[in-house]
């Protein structure tokens, strides 16, 4: 059975049992400070589970583009070397909020498995939860018993907490889970050993591939847990594991989800998959990386510093460098690739299809920066070769190479190895952990529970209409982290607050007790769908009304911009073309920032059209549309721009300024003309085929021009007042170029009377000709004057020194090369002993060498030692 056709089966499947299927969310996730990447099916309804909104339907089901390489989840290190972890994968789901739990759930499993899919029932095993102590849990007997009405009872295994209890997280919705297995080894194999004994055992065939999860309870901050008042069912299944038993191979990547991508690398890199461990190992790891690199950036993630996006860079990297190592690429290739799997993919998740001229820039950019670090690693590894005595490289040096050039360290051994060298692993393991610890500490942060004030409150977001308004507290929790210190987290019966989101910043204020006491709001932001304030403190009776009140000239500037960008973004996709497309967007009420895929530099004319563009509606003062929760389609449907990387359920709200018409949450302005006016202050790139304007709008323009003027004026009075400022400038240029020139003549001439003078200084003793004398030259000038005098004179030894500062000298050594050579001088060696009594050190060749220290006093008695080197 074909990939595309298991995919089908399953979610039609789930479409006959009455659920709603819905598409895959983006990968990359907004708005949930808890969570880097969607690392399960279930994580983009985490809102729905805790209970802070009621999803349209209770029954979905859909196939969930997860990512497993950040926090709880990890298995970025195992991908390449087994043949069933993944990065990115697929994670087929359905779900029940409050509606059918484990007997459907169970049921249909099977069902699916065994009558749809045809799996011989002999080759499954399940597990049940067996209950645990320190939880105060009982085995779950309920879906034993209910197991036990499909498969023979000894193929149902009892498994502990760690394998058989599901958490999001480490706090939260959890609860028991069944797992189902399959045993998928030779006869011959499956004689010799009980499939039961290798369930969980990280054997290649015997492996998980659906996970039922019961969920019954939360786990709160202390540890302790409680039952959940309405309970759940998340199943996750992995598509790639199911495809290698539907397909009858021994490992996902033999399956035609991961076979186009590996016979790609084949032709591209002209190596042979099956044939050398190594080589297979960089092959899966190519193949695994550049589906989750590929659909982060098409979410919208582009490799970057910091973040989600220096996890996908990291990812990126590991690729590249399984590549540069086994497969001997030099050069970009990877981003090759993604035309096969827009190709393989582009029907299930359209937005691969239609970004992939980005992905392909982005990663082939990635590529060539990253090869160049490789390279540049490469020459510090050899010097490090070069200084080191003994043949075992210091592990702090590794770890220098690792931290600042992103040289990994078993690369760093390969390089080692290869040139009779190891390294100190152990100081390099010790280097790693202070880094972790400090990282650490410094992020440490202590969440505390929710205290519930007042209950079955559902919190209400008026802020598009008021900002003002009286509020009940209905629960807040306390959070501790090293920065910030104590804080409290606070959540109301309704709010004016904008949270942080769309790009826009949250709102700040206050809240007022009736005895005139204000708590102030730091900062709002949302997190699976609750509005939560920032606040340093509680207010002393937590059940009474307060004033909420929106600091006005923060959010009016914060709209302001957020209009703006609206406009912004129609100015680009008409003066530039509709290829434009937001890649992300920042609206503050200082400034905003809009990054967009567009291929080359937008020039300054276009730059002048684009705010002549948005200045123009403006002045046309066009009035604000706005509609709240329509469907999704009837806006798009009416032409409403739609950023890839909205999820179901996402509530919709078109806003409308004339012909620019997007879906967006943020806050804006009730007419154009409130904006005042806009400007560009920088147009630049962020990354290979995605640009970045920084613009203002509003008072800030007022505040822009007002600093240039008063630079501008005073530059004129530096000028003293000319009429054309511009041509001023202009001829003071010139007379500085044509001083300059002047200069350089002078240098030249007294260069070359010094070259005479020197010349007649030269002493000879033993054979050579010698000098070593103080004099005023800059370094390369005393360079080019040492060698244009070895040109002229044999057997020379010239030792000058320069005090170019009270607090700096230099010296400089050279001596001709047959004299070196032959006589064994050594000019490196004379620096390094004489830059002692400046107070420095340095080196060079056996014929030219350096010196820097801080202790020009020392010159006279380097001079005086000089000699010393001819007897
Ligand atoms: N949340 C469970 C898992 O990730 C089932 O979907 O395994």
């Amino acid at each position: 059975m074909k990939s595309q056709e298991v995919r089908k089966k399953f979610l039609a499947f789930f479409e006959s049992k009455q659920h709603t299927i819905v598409p895959s969310a983006p990968m990359v996730l907004k708005n949930d400070p808890t969570l880097m990447f969607t690392n399960s099916g279930m994580a983009p309804f985490k809102e729905y589970f805790l209970g802070n909104a009621t999803p349209k339907n209770s029954r979905i089901s859909d196939t969930q583009k997860c990512l497993r390489v950040s926090g709880k989840h990890n298995d970025l290190e195992e991908v390449g070397y087994d043949t069933y972890h993944h990065t990115m994968f697929e994670m087929l789901g359905n779900w029940s909020f409050g509606d059918y739990f484990k007997k459907e759930a169970i049921s249909w499993a099977w069902e699916l498995l065994t009558k749809v899919y045809g799996i011989d029932k002999d080759i499954l095993y399940v597990t049940v939860f067996e209950g645990d102590k320190e939880d105060g849990t009982k085995m779950d007997m309920e879906a034993y018993d209910l197991w036990k009405t499909h498969i023979a009872e000894d193929r149902i295994l009892k498994g502990n907490k760690k394998d058989n209890f599901w958490e999001m997280g480490e706090q939260g919705p959890c609860g028991p889970c069944s797992e189902i297995h399959v045993d998928i080894r030779s006869a011959n194999e499956k004689a010799k050993v009980d499939g039961k004994s290798l369930v969980n055992m990280d054997h290649p065939q015997v492996v998980e591939i659906w996970n039922l999860v019961f969920m019954q309870y939360n786990r709160k901050a202390n540890g302790s847990l409680e039952e959940l008042p309405a309970k759940h069912i998340d199943t996750g299944m992995g598509f790639e594991r199911l495809c290698m038993v539907l397909q009858d191979v021994q490992s996902n990547y033999d399956t035609d989800v991961f076979t186009p991508l590996i016979r790609e690398i084949e032709t591209i890199t002209n190596v042979a998959y099956g044939k050398d461990e190594k080589v297979d190992i960089a092959i899966r790891v190519i193949a695994d990386h550049v589906r989750a690199v590929a659909f982060a950036i098409a979410d919208g993630q582009l490799p970057s510093n910091n973040g989600a996006g220096y996890v996908i860079r990291r990812i990126l990297r590991r690729a590249i460098r399984y590549g540069f190592t086994f497969l001997n690429k030099k050069e970009p290739f990877i981003y090759k690739l993604a035309e096969t799997l827009s190709h393989q993919m582009g029907d299930a998740f359209p937005e691969i299809r239609k970004q992939d001229s980005l992905v392909n820039n982005v990663i082939k950019e990635e590529e060539a920066s990253f090869l160049r670090t490789l390279d540049q690693g490469l020459l510090l590894l050899d010097k490090v070769i070069e200084t080191t005595k003994g043949k075992t490289i210091s592990g702090s040096k590794a770890f220098e190479l690792y931290d600042t050039y992103g040289f990994p360290l078993d690369l760093t051994q390969l390089i080692a190895r290869e040139k009779g060298f190891s390294i100190n692993e152990d100081e390099f393991a010790s280097e790693m952990k202070k880094q972790k610890d400090r990282s650490r500490s410094a992020s440490a942060s202590e969440t505390g529970d929710w205290v519930t004030v007042l209950e079955d409150e559902i919190e209400e977001f008026v802020g598009y209409d008021t900002l003002k308004v009286d509020v009940k507290l209905t629960r807040y929790r306390k959070v501790t982290t090293k920065k910030d210190g104590d804080q409290y987290q606070l959540v109301f019966n309704m709010t004016p607050f904008y949270p942080e989101g769309g790009g826009q910043v949250g709102d700040k204020g206050y809240l007022e007790t009736s005895n005139g006491d204000v708590i102030h709001i730091l900062d709002t932001k949302k997190e699976n769908n609750v509005i939560i304030h920032f606040a340093k403190n509680l207010p002393k009776n937590l059940s009474e009304t307060y004033k909420a009140v929106v600091n006005d000239e923060f959010r009016n500037l914060s709209a302001s911009n957020h209009t703006a960008t609206h406009l912004l973004h129609q100015a680009l996709r008409t003066i530039l073309g509709t290829h434009v497309e937001q890649k992300g967007s920042l609206v503050s009420p200082d400034y905003l920032r809009f990054d967009f895929s567009h291929f080359s530099k937008v020039e300054k004319e276009q730059l002048n059209e684009i705010e002549e563009f948005v200045n123009a509606r403006i002045r046309e003062n066009i009035p604000l549309t706005e509609r709240r929760n329509i469907p999704m389609q009837q806006a798009i449907d009416e032409g409403a721009i739609a950023l890839f990387g909205e999820k179901y359920g996402d509530s919709v709200r078109a806003i409308k300024f004339g012909q620019s018409m997007e879906l967006c949450g943020g806050t804006h302005v009730q007419q154009t003309g409130d904006i005042w006016y806009f400007k560009i202050k920088s147009e630049g790139a962020v990354a290979s085929g995605i640009r970045r304007i920084e613009a203002i709008s509003n008072v800030a323009v007022g505040d822009y021009f007002e600093t240039i003027e008063k630079d501008f004026s005073e530059v004129k009075q530096l000028l003293k007042n000319p009429k054309d400022v511009a041509k001023s400038v202009s001829s003071l240029q010139d007379e500085n170029t044509s001083l300059k020139k002047q200069i350089e003549q002078l240098l030249k001439d007294k260069a070359k009377n010094l070259k005479g003078d020197l010349k007649s200084q030269l002493q000879e003793i033993n054979g050579v000709n010698f000098l070593a004398t103080k004099i005023d030259l800059d370094p390369n000038g005393i360079k080019n004057l040492m060698f244009e005098l070895g040109g002229e004179v044999e057997n020379l030894f010239l030792l000058f020194a320069t005090a170019p500062s009270k607090e700096k000298a230099m010296l400089t050594c050279y001596i001709s090369k047959d004299l070196a050579n032959e006589k064994g001088y050594d000019a490196g060696k004379v620096v390094r002993e004489l830059g002692k009594y400046i107070h420095g050190g340095g080196g060079g060749q056996n014929f030219f060498a350096t010196a820097g220290g801080k202790n020009p006093g020392g010159i006279p008695k380097v001079l005086d030692k000089a000699k010393e080197y001819l007897s």
